[in-house]
């Protein structure tokens, strides 16, 4: 629990400092314009370095985790996408793994119950508040679109419309918000109530969650509530993106607080555990065809290596040991 309460702390104190700065004159240019430009260039930078040092590390054996038959003779059927072959059969796990979150899937939790008996149950609600979570930060992100490219891509519009679906007056309510605010709810809540889950949460475990939901919270409460002027944000984000940079005064405070929270989680992302969003492309338990039977595999740092066969040793030694009258291959 204080964890939490830590990590919550520390998310409103970014909050608050950032309304702060945003009220007064001169050090909101900074938190405008030089505290994005520095966290995008932490993000770049950052994730770059992770990718170079994933990409440098020794991968000398096929390593693939699998959980199927692996190809081997021919009449011995082999599982294609459990345990892929072929680089289509990689693609297609994958492409599975990465849309759908095929291997949390199968999660399943276990419980002690009277007996004792210990109960393994399959245990889906953590893999359908993932998915709602990615898929919805996904939307939610390509429609951001429309506040930082002129002229609008269609594909931006045309989420706008599929997310806005259910009209119910001005705005337009997405299905993304509720989607992301429910699934990080259960998200949190599942770390706060599971006993196992709790023990082995991290200061850092939180941090992630509430500062990800702040910040969606800070994008709803701008678009219902505090009803910012997107027409001058707009104005803004086009001209930090062109590196024009040029501060309207009428960007609001809850704006502030928005920029400063997602500039925090782009600084944050190549350090934390936030970077799997890259890694799970660079995963060689993932991302390897398992054809350890079909081909053989070297190690390519293999060197020849100086050894001392049993031969040699017991000529070394021979007179020796059949002095003490022990067994030789060559009396
Ligand atoms: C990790 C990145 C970000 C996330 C997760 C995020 C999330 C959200 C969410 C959930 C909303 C509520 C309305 C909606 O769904 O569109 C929102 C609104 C908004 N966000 Fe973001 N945001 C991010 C980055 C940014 C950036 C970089 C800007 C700077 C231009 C920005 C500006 C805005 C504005 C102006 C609104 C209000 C839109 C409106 O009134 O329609 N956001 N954001």
């Amino acid at each position: 629990m204080t964890r939490l309460l830590s990590a919550s702390a520390t998310v409103l104190a970014i909050a608050l400092a950032a309304a702060l700065a945003g009220s007064l004159e001169g050090v909101r240019t900074v938190l405008a314009v030089a505290v994005p430009y520095a966290a995008f260039a932490v993000l770049v930078l950052g994730l770059s370095w992770r990718v170079v040092r994933w990409s440098l590390a020794p991968v000398p054996f096929r390593i693939p985790t699998v959980c199927g038959q692996q190809k081997s003779l021919p009449w011995i059927a082999s599982s294609r996408l459990e345990s892929p072959h072929t680089t289509a059969g990689v693609i297609g796990r994958m492409a599975l793994e990465i849309l759908a979150f095929r291997s949390l899937f199968r999660n399943t939790g276990s419980r002690l119950e009277r007996g004792p008996r210990l109960v393994y149950r399959e245990a889906r609600w953590l893999w359908l508040a993932a998915l709602l979570f990615h898929w919805s930060l996904l939307v939610i992100l390509l429609r951001h679109l429309r506040l930082l490219v002129e002229p609008v891509p269609t594909l931006a519009l045309v989420l706008d419309r599929l997310d806005g679906f259910f009209q119910v007056g001005a705005p337009v309510v997405y299905l993304s918000d509720g989607l992301i605010l429910v699934s990080l709810t259960y998200l949190l809540q599942r770390r706060v109530r599971n006993p196992q889950v709790r023990y082995i949460s991290l200061f850092t475990d939180y941090f992630a969650l509430v500062l990800l939901g702040a910040i969606a919270v800070s994008g709803m409460w701008m678009r219902y509530f505090a009803r910012a002027d997107t027409v001058a944000i707009k104005q803004f984000a086009i001209g930090l993106t062109v590196f024009r940079p040029a501060v309207p005064a009428n960007l609001g405070d809850w704006f502030f607080v928005h920029l400063a929270l997602v500039a925090t989680l782009a600084a944050y992302l190549p350090f934390s555990k936030l970077v799997h969003l890259g890694g799970v492309f660079l995963s060689p338990t993932r991302n390897l065809a398992n054809n350890n039977r079909m081909k053989r595999h070297l190690n390519p740092w293999n060197y020849p290596v100086k050894v001392h066969t049993y031969q040699e040793w017991e000529q070394e030694f021979h007179d020796k040991m059949a002095a003490a009258g022990l067994p030789l291959e060559r009396p």
